[in-house]
């Protein structure tokens, strides 16, 4: 049974999983969907009541029911680097690949449906609210009156985008940033904006869910650092991030978020306060995961490549909380 693997070229980090695979002596494939039609090729029949997909890149040929899991990594967009692109051709190939590869009876890492659905923050803050996980008070509006309310009750706020990184090529990500006393939120009516409290933190956490699987790690915040240095991506801090045991609330409610997102992975955001409390930020359900392992030695390439060859349901080793699942 064979691994495939959806992810540009570049992508060094995809480089780590499939040594570990290869190591192991599981058969994988690798491909971008940015190279069909030239390079990679597919083929799918309906016949006699059943359905046979295969897929051809590097001259090695796949069949579609052989796959044990699907990791959609980094996908590129599907056919961009044909010979002829075309947003017509690119939608015919993303139908055709996709599509074909739902039929198999593959898990996936993330399925793209839950991956689509979990990339909202509003849904992700509610979701974690459900699965118990602590979650800083936060208004999302246009409205600059609640805007105005809402920084009367929380004097001490931060903005970030609602939606994560900028959508332009490569993707920038905007930097978390606080909000000034005096601000006036006028301007919120041209535009969604997410206000958060900020939270007090002495460290922040980056968890790293793979299956059941939970990795977390620690970066404290230096003691001369400054208030308004809040978004650890741009802090001038060069304290690594260091592995931390998980708290078993924490624990438990990260399981019963990824079971509620039926999410096979997730790459988690926290903030620790004084008190100890790790309170949610998001989960990124694609989050880049090389510079933890590097910092800290933990092994999340070669439980991803566990997971990957591994059988059994994509849920496996989640809670199992019937009263939970989906919402
Ligand atoms: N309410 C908050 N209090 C303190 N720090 C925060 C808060 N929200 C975000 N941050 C910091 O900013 C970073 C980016 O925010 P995050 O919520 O992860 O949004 P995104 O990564 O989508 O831009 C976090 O990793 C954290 O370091
Ligand atoms: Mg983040």
């Amino acid at each position: 049974m064979t691994v495939l693997i959806l992810t540009s070229e570049e992508d060094v980090t995809a480089d780590m999983v499939v040594l570990r695979l290869g190591e192991a002596g599981v058969p994988v494939v690798r491909l971008d969907p940015a190279d069909l039609t030239n390079g990679v090729a597919l083929s799918g029949e309906y016949a006699r009541g059943a359905c046979r997909g295969r897929l051809s890149v590097g001259g090695r040929l796949v069949d579609m029911d052989g796959l044990r899991s699907v990791w959609l990594r980094r996908p590129g967009t599907a056919a961009a680097r044909a010979a002829q692109p075309s947003a017509w051709l690119t939608e015919e190939s993303a139908q055709a690949l996709y599509g074909m590869l739902r039929c198999t009876g593959a898990r996936w890492m993330n399925h793209p449906d839950a991956a689509r659905r979990a990339r909202y923050k509003p849904w992700q803050l509610r979701l974690a609210q459900r699965a118990g996980l602590p979650v800083p008070d936060t208004l999302i509006t246009t409205f600059p009156q609640a805007a105005r309310e809402f920084a009367g009750r929380h004097p001490d706020l931060v903005v970030k985008p609602v939606s994560g990184a900028h959508p332009q090529e490569p993707p920038r990500a905007v930097p978390t940033s606080r909000v000034a006393p005096d601000t006036d939120f006028t301007a919120v009516a041209y535009g969604p904006t997410l206000l958060q409290r900020r939270v007090p933190k002495r460290a922040d956490i980056r968890l790293t869910a793979v299956g059941g699987t939970l990795l977390a790690a620690r970066k404290p915040v230096a003691p001369d650092a400054h208030p308004d240095d809040v978004d650890v991506r741009f802090a001038p801090s060069n304290a690594p991030w260091a592995p931390a045991p998980v708290p078993p609330p924490v624990a438990e409610g990260v399981l019963r978020y990824l079971r509620g997102a039926e999410l096979a992975y997730g790459a988690f955001d926290f903030a620790e306060d004084a008190e100890g409390v790790w309170w949610f930020l998001e989960c990124n359900q694609s989050g880049q995961f090389g510079f933890v392992e590097m910092d800290t030695g933990q092994p999340i390439a070669a439980t991803i490549a566990d997971w990957l060859a591994g059988s059994g349901s994509p849920q496996a080793g989640l809670l199992d909380d019937e009263e939970f699942s989906g919402f």
